[in-house]
């Protein structure tokens, strides 16, 4: 099955994707962007977030045949686009450890700033539950998205 899509802003074809293969699949596979982590394939960990026409999914749960014509932003493009202050504040924070979670946590956590610039640790534990995280207990994380919210007064 033959693909096309836009993804961090330049046209991709994709001619040999499979008819049961998924967005996630065409990212890590055909095109080598392994930034999107594959962990449960199910919807349920937010490892493999991306946007899709500009809304946040989970790429393990849209086929790639649905992505057809779609524009696509994984978080090598949020890197492009200027999200460094949010990866450089999970790290500042300490809220990266085996770092498996964390494109999805920078992907929910960027849509989150992108919406709400100050937002409390509620509207932060509310954007993030749908990505899981086994190493850090989720309370650096929260700091983090505080840090990257305010990058020069947050301690
Ligand atoms: S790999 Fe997609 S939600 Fe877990
Ligand atoms: S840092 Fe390991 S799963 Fe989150």
């Amino acid at each position: 099955m033959k693909v096309s899509l836009t993804v961090n802003g330049a046209r991709r074809t994709v001619d040999d994707a499979g008819e049961s293969e998924t967005l996630l699949q065409v990212l890590r596979d055909h095109l080598g962007l392994t930034g999107t982590k594959n962990a449960c394939e199910q919807g349920e960990c937010g490892s493999c977030t991306v946007y899709l026409d500009g809304t946040l999914v989970c790429s393990c749960l849209v086929l790639a045949g649905q992505a057809d014509g779609a524009e696509v932003t994984t978080v090598e493009g949020l890197s492009a686009a200027g999200a460094a202050a949010v990866q450089e504040a999970f790290v500042e924070a300490g809220a990266v450890q085996c770092g498996f979670c964390t494109p999805g946590l920078v992907m929910a956590a960027h849509d989150l700033l992108a919406h709400n610039p100050d937002p409390g640790d509620d509207d932060i534990r509310e954007a993030l539950a749908g990505n899981l995280c086994r190493c850090t207990g989720y309370q650096k994380i929260v700091d983090a998205v505080h840090r990257a919210a305010s990058p020069t007064t947050t301690p």
